[in-house]
């Protein structure tokens, strides 16, 4: 069944945008994932379109209204098989490739994308919204973050992605940061590639390989780098490498 994305927004013109171009692209037009859009306007009552009030309490800013969003996220229900109901926002859950990994497996996703100040908290939980961040900084919009959770996920769709893109090794995908790349020329502007990369001994690459994306783990994510060592030590952990969170 095509993985399909529903996107919420009061900007329906930014999708399919750069989800149009390159792999994803492509994925898009093979019928590999496909995408629609609820305009959250066309969901308002009155005369005005109104889709936004006053926060109760005061304060600078509007607040989406709860009725309005409840119908625009009961439509996008209507589109597809039962799929996660994600609501953007600056107060969520950070978004992880655990989470991208086990969206991506799902029947695809329902996307609410904020704007003003954000949305009734009401209707997040009346609908049991997954409230998702991309990151510790403020947007002016969901879209661009709804954008960045869509290519995380479509990339791992089956035929999305050809076999030299392949998944299985690079950054979180096993809990460390990816190992540095080199390509021609071996000598660049003095800058020589790591002598054992041209060595053609594909055990010691690996090994290269391996120390290097710790040694990057270690020295940039102290984090990610603390969880690993945890999941090395953790009984159960049979091939040296951390279960991928
Ligand atoms: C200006 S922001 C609202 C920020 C909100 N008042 C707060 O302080 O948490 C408008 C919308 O952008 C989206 N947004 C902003 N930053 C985001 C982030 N880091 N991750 C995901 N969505 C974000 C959300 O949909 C949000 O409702």
């Amino acid at each position: 069944m095509t993985w399909r994305a529903s996107v919420v927004t009061l900007f329906p013109e930014m999708f399919p945008g750069p989800l149009g171009q390159s792999l994803a692209g492509k994925g898009l037009r093979d019928g590999r994932w496909a995408i629609d859009t609820l305009d959250i306007r066309g969901f308002a009552t009155d005369r005005h379109r109104t889709v936004d009030d006053t926060p109760f309490g005061g304060g600078a800013g509007m607040v989406m209204r709860p009725d309005v969003v409840d119908a625009a996220l009961a439509a996008a229900d209507a589109a597809g098989p039962d799929r996660p109901a994600v609501y953007l926002t600056p107060r969520g859950r950070p978004l992880d490739q655990a989470l991208v990994r086990d969206l991506a497996a799902g029947p695809g996703v329902v996307l609410l994308c904020g704007r003003y100040e954000g949305v009734d908290q009401r209707v997040i939980e009346a609908r049991g919204l997954m409230e998702v961040s991309i990151g510790d900084y403020v947007l002016s919009g969901g879209e661009p973050a709804a954008l960045v959770l869509l290519d995380a996920c479509i990339r791992l769709l089956p035929g999305v992605m050809g076999a030299a893109e392949s998944a299985a090794e690079e950054s979180h995908a096993n809990g460390l940061l990816e190992y540095p790349h080199y390509t021609r020329p071996a000598d660049w502007q003095g800058r020589a590639v790591p002598p054992v990369l041209l060595s053609g001994h594909h055990a010691e690459v690996a090994k290269w390989r391996q120390t290097e994306a710790e040694r990057a783990t270690r020295e940039r994510r102290p984090d990610l780098w603390a969880k690993h060592v945890t999941h090395d030590a953790a009984p159960g952990a049979m091939d040296g490498r951390p279960a991928a969170d």
